[in-house]
C-alpha cells in the first residue's frame, strides 16, 4: 500500500479541482502506438484530468499531453519488478475520485480488450463511482496498420481471432481451428512463448509454411518487425523472441503485406474541450 499512501499525501497539497457535479472515473484507452493513435475523446479526457493513473504500455508521447497541472501516477510494471497490485490500483483511483478529483485511468490499447477494464469498472462501481469507458486503438489495429499487414483481405482471410497466449493459470490457450487457410490469428502476450505456440499450431494441423509476423513496439519509434514461418519458429524461439510488447500475426495475410510510409506522430497546439 506504499503507493496508495504516497498518492493521498501528494494530492492533499494540490487539492481537488472545483466542480459542480461528480465526474465518472474515465477509463481511457491510450491506443497501442504513439500520440497519433489517440482518439479525440481520449485526448479531451486527458486534458481535463486532475490526476492520471497510467500503465507501463502508455507511450511517452501521450504522457506529454497530460496538462502540467495534473498529477501523473504510474501504476504499471517496471523492469523486473512486480506490477502495482490490482487492489491498490482500485484503492488509489477511488480515493482520488472521493476527493472530488477528475480521474483518468489511462490504459494501453483498448481498456476492454485484454485490459482488465471491466474488472476496474466493477471495482469502482462497488465503491460507488460510475465510470465512462473511452475506447482505444488496440495493438492488433495499430501493429497491422504500422507494418502494412491487412488483418483481413478477401483473397486471403475472411475472419480474424484475437487471443492471449495463455490463460489466467499460465497454460497455453487452445489454438486448434484458429489458424490456417482463410483465417488470421493475432496473439497478444505471446512474445516469450513463440516456440510453444508454433509447436501447438503444428500439432493442430497447421502447415509449417504458414507465415508469422512478430511486431515489437508496434506503431512506436522502437518498432521492430520480423517474419518467419510456423515451422521455422518451432525451432528458433531464442532467435525470434521479442523483449518489448509484441504481437504475433499468423496467416496468409502476412504475405499480403503492403508498403506503408507511417512515421512517428508529432502533435502541435491541439486543444479540445469535453462538452
Ligand atoms: C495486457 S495486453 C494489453 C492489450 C491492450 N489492451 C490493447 O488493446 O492493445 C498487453 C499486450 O498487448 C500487446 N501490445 C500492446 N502494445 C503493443 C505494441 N505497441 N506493439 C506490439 N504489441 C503490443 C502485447 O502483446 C502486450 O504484451
Amino acid at each position: 500500500m506504499a503507493a496508495h499512501a504516497a498518492f493521498s499525501a501528494a494530492t492533499a497539497e494540490s487539492g481537488p479541482a472545483s466542480q459542480t457535479e461528480r465526474w465518472p472515473v474515465r477509463i481511457v484507452g491510450a491506443g497501442a502506438g504513439d500520440a497519433g493513435d489517440l482518439t479525440l475523446r481520449a485526448l479531451a479526457a486527458i486534458q481535463e484530468a486532475d490526476v492520471v493513473f497510467y500503465d507501463d504500455l502508455v507511450d511517452a508521447s501521450i504522457l506529454d499531453l497530460i496538462p502540467k497541472t495534473a498529477r501523473q501516477v504510474f501504476v504499471g510494471k517496471r523492469a523486473g519488478k512486480p506490477s502495482t497490485d490490482q487492489q491498490d490500483i482500485h484503492a488509489l483511483v477511488t480515493d482520488a475520485a472521493a476527493q472530488g478529483l477528475r480521474v483518468v485511468r489511462l490504459k494501453g490499447g483498448d481498456p476492454f480488450l485484454f485490459g482488465r477494464g471491466s474488472e476496474e469498472a466493477e471495482a469502482f462501481a462497488a465503491h460507488g463511482f460510475a465510470s465512462e469507458v473511452v475506447p482505444g486503438l488496440s495493438a492488433a489495429f495499430v501493429c497491422a496498420a504500422a507494418v502494412g499487414i491487412p488483418l483481413t483481405d478477401r483473397r486471403h482471410a475472411a475472419q480474424v481471432t484475437f487471443i492471449t497466449a495463455t490463460r489466467a493459470d499460465g497454460s497455453l490457450n487452445a489454438l486448434t481451428g484458429l489458424a490456417g487457410a482463410g483465417r488470421t490469428l493475432v496473439i497478444y502476450m505471446g512474445a516469450r512463448l513463440t516456440q510453444r505456440i508454433a509447436a501447438a499450431l503444428l500439432d493442430s494441423g497447421v502447415t509449417p509454411d504458414l507465415p508469422v509476423a512478430i511486431i515489437e513496439h508496434g506503431g512506436r519509434a522502437a518498432q521492430r518487425v520480423r517474419q518467419a514461418t510456423v515451422g521455422a519458429l518451432a525451432g528458433a524461439a531464442a532467435v525470434l523472441r521479442a523483449d518489448g510488447p509484441a504481437l504475433l500475426i499468423i496467416g496468409d495475410v502476412v504475405r499480403a503485406r503492403v508498403a506503408t510510409a507511417r512515421k512517428p506522430f508529432a502533435l502541435t497546439g491541439l486543444e479540445l474541450s469535453h462538452v
